[in-house]
């Protein structure tokens, strides 16, 4: 059975004259992978915001599995509720294993001055919170540099980062705001595995992405933001065969859709790998 996990209602963000988010209603399910589409400006990171207790609301409510949140950062992370940032927001001089373990001080007693002052109270929660932490850089991948600064790892293994900190809260509920920027064509097809697999382990998804492709493959259901408003929200062939989506925003159809030439050259890259494999394997078993 489906649940609300995320409902905003009515949510208006205004800046001085500018109406940056207008009357969006929006749900996400348990369960669910939904995706928030929209042109450059339509108010989607500024929704997030809204959703995450940066910002307070001009109008309307933000509820957390069916309790209204109040409008303060630590507190939302507290609820359930993790993000990514647009802007990699990572501790550029500490250890990958220290930013998870960072994300993590919601979640145990001790909190962040002690974690980072690493004082006595910390010890004790220290083991079993540094095997959760190795255990979620096990999952997204980043085990093996633990200990590598995180300004000196590759954008694409950031953004990872990024996104086994936001785990380390035990959250719901993850927001990731355009993961996939900046990343090449075989670590955006990474993401999309690692977001099923967040989605597999209990925790619902809301994602920000410019990318259609990885948009459609991934989304149960898109909402179209377009100047602040909600212009439609469907499943992914709806979503994608709205005629106002593909005037306001597409611009053309998705089979045309930019990266689409490199996400084909990705797949016949694979396809002949996979080609090889097989043909190896068969002339193994000759042998
Ligand atoms: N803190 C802010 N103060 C004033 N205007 C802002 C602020 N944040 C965003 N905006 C404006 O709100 C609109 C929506 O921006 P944003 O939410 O970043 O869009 P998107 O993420 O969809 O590209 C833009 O016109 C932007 O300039
Ligand atoms: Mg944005």
């Amino acid at each position: 059975m489906t649940t609300p996990v995320l409902e905003a209602r009515d949510v208006t963000m205004r800046f001085g004259g500018l109406t940056a988010v207008r009357s969006v209603d929006f749900t996400v399910n348990s369960g669910e992978i939904v995706g928030l589409i929209g042109p450059n400006g339509a108010g989607k990171t500024t929704f997030f915001n809204c959703l995450t207790g940066l910002y307070v609301p001009t109008e309307g409510t933000v509820s957390y599995k069916g309790t209204v949140l109040p409008p303060k950062p630590h507190l939302v992370t507290q609820a359930g509720i993790a993000r990514t940032f647009q802007n990699i927001r990572l501790f550029a001089n500490m250890t990958v294993l220290e930013n998870v373990l960072i994300g993590r001080h919601t979640r145990t007693k001790e909190g962040l001055w002690s974690a980072l002052l690493r004082g006595p109270g910390f010890k004790k929660a220290e083991k079993a919170s540094e095997e959760r932490a190795m255990e979620l850089l096990q999952f997204i991948g980043l085990a093996h540099k633990r200990d590598h600064l995180a300004r000196n790892l590759p954008y694409g293994e950031q953004r990872k980062l990024e996104i086994a900190r936001a785990l380390a809260s035990e959250p719901g509920l993850l927001l990731l705001d355009e993961p996939t920027a900046g990343m090449n064509p075989q670590e955006t097809r990474a993401t999309e595995e690692l977001v099923f697999a967040i989605r597999e382990q209990g925790i619902a998804v809301l994602v920000i992405e410019h990318d259609m492709r990885f948009i459609f493959n991934l989304c149960d259901r898109v909402a179209v933001l377009v100047q602040g408003e909600k212009l439609i929200e469907g499943t992914s062939d709806v979503v994608q065969a709205d005629e106002r989506v593909v005037a306001a925003y597409l611009g053309e159809p998705f089979e045309g859709a930019p990266g689409d030439a490199e996400a084909a050259e990705v797949e016949a890259a694979e396809a002949e790998a996979a080609e090889a494999e097989a043909e190896h394997s068969t002339k193994g078993e000759a042998q």
